[in-house]
């Protein structure tokens, strides 16, 4: 679990051109789905290429506390014998989500309607994210939520007896909150109907049909009407996790950053309500190749090469969003190198990711020598053009894997070397990020390891 234990300080310096194969791990989103589902499935579940990050461990350990099975069987390989929707018992200690609001989350979703008592938590940076967004809707199903001031965690949540089916229209655009909202519904008789304004990812709808629910999308002039049948009993199933997308980005945008980099990034998940800052990418100038298109695991995917090359500002259509909601770091990150200014509006919801990213960006890009301009919902990053950022800074991370990871990449193209306080999170999602990006020649060291005060 992220932010316990020893800090772990990094830098990153230019050096040579990245190249080479960047194996990226499972898709974080897809993997905690598919445990949850697993353990609601009767029988038992198969999956490869499973992300064995910190978060993702996380909702392994919930879900075997509330009965299943869940064994490691080989690297990225599990299986989950589920105990079938309604079958959670009760835990007999807290649940400790460690830095995964997907995780808590979407398990407070799936357990709401089950009769049980469950107390949650996580680490300093879930326990001041806003829960209220879930355990609302989640109280019109029954469900009792009972936390600290503000709606924060730690959280007591009791499911509902008599669970009611609920039609919900999700107030800010959020995959979290609709899938919880639909993991709840799982166990509430009649239709569960979640309408979204902005499509956000897919992956539940579309694990929820492969497990063998009924479940329906309508595109409406209102938005999206997702439509599901309570109480199926859903058939375990053989899953291949796609590579995440959101843990592409880092080693994608620093073959972008450094000159001479040529870099192949192979079976990246291009399901469409992820893959936004490609787009945002290939509209800068980068040099993308998209490679071998083929579907794997019900999701597109396809083969990354990736070679750098001059990038120009561009003002990132707000409607995007969604889609690219975790990759803004790091493209703000890559704007600090392009010629002309990177606009980037309608990001409000990055203030309640693992730390507030609007302000934790551009105070670190501020450090590095970069100018940019902020709003509540908007950041706009005024490029200085390859070679040409000073860095020499030392980054606050704010126990955020996405803050770190991009500060690192940035680290690779500055004047100076950039230092970021601590790299520990980075375990959260991807715990292989420094071996692979040292592999294609990156810069990147750790500092020596201290005791953090959290
Ligand atoms: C996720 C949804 C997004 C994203 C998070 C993963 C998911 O959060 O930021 O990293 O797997 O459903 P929101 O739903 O809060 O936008």
């Amino acid at each position: 679990m992220a932010g316990h234990g020893a800090a772990r300080p990094m830098v990153a310096q230019a050096g040579t051109p990245l190249r080479g194969t960047a194996p990226i791990p499972g898709d974080k989103s897809v993997s905690h789905r598919a445990l949850i589902l697993g353990a609601l499935a009767v029988g038992e579940t198969k999956i490869t290429g499973l992300l064995e990050g910190e978060d993702v461990l996380d909702t392994g350990k919930a879900m075997r506390a509330f009965g299943a099975g869940v064994e490691r069987i080989g690297e990225g390989a599990w299986t989950v014998r589920g105990v079938g929707v309604g079958g959670f018992q009760e835990p007999d200690n807290v649940i400790d989500h460690g830095n995964a609001g997907t995780g808590v989350r979407l398990v407070m979703g799936a357990m709401a309607t089950t009769d049980i008592t469950v107390t949650f938590t996580g680490d300093a940076s879930l326990r001041s994210r806003p829960m209220g967004r879930i355990t609302d809707p989640l109280a019109l199903f029954g469900a009792e939520a009972r936390g600290r001031r503000g709606g924060l965690l730690p959280i007591t949540l009791t499911g509902a007896t008599n669970p009611l089916p609920v039609q919900y229209t999700t107030p800010v655009p959020s995959a979290q909150v609709k899938s919880a909202v639909l993991l709840a519904g799982l166990n509430a008789p009649g239709e569960t109907v979640v309408i979204e304004r902005e499509a956000t990812r897919d992956h539940t709808e579309r694990m929820l049909r492969g497990f063998g629910a009924e479940i329906a999308t309508e595109a409406t002039a209102e938005g999206h009407v997702i439509t599901l049948r309570g109480q199926p009993e859903l058939r375990p199933q053989t899953i291949a996790v796609p590579r995440d997308p959101s843990s592409a980005a880092f080693p994608v945008v620093a073959a972008l950053l450094v000159e001479g980099s040529d870099v192949l990034v192979p079976g990246i998940g291009l399901n469409p309500t992820r893959a936004g800052l490609f787009d945002t990418l290939v509209e800068m100038g980068a040099d993308i190749a998209f490679e071998n298109r083929r579907e794997e695991g019900g999701e597109p995917v396809a083969d990354l090469r990736v070679r750098f090359g001059p990038l120009r500002g561009v003002e990132v259509p707000p409607e995007r969003a969604p889609s690219m909601i975790d990759e803004y770091p790091v493209l703000a990150a890559l704007a600090a190198t392009a010629e002309g200014s990177t606009i980037m509006r309608g990001i409000k919801e990055l203030r309640v990711k693992e730390s507030d990213r609007i302000d934790a960006m551009a105070r670190g890009l501020e450090a590095c020598g970069v100018s940019l301009e902020e709003g509540k919902d908007h950041l706009i990053v005024h490029g200085r053009g390859p070679g040409s950022v000073p860095g020499g800074a030392t980054v606050g991370t704010r126990l955020d894997h996405r803050i770190a990871m991009a500060f690192l990449c940035l680290g690779l193209a500055a004047n100076r070397p950039i230092t970021i306080d601590d790299g520990a999170p980075i375990a959260t999602s991807f715990p292989s990020f420094l071996p692979l990006m040292r592999a294609l020649g990156a810069d990147i060291r750790e500092v020596g390891a201290r005791e953090t005060a959290l």
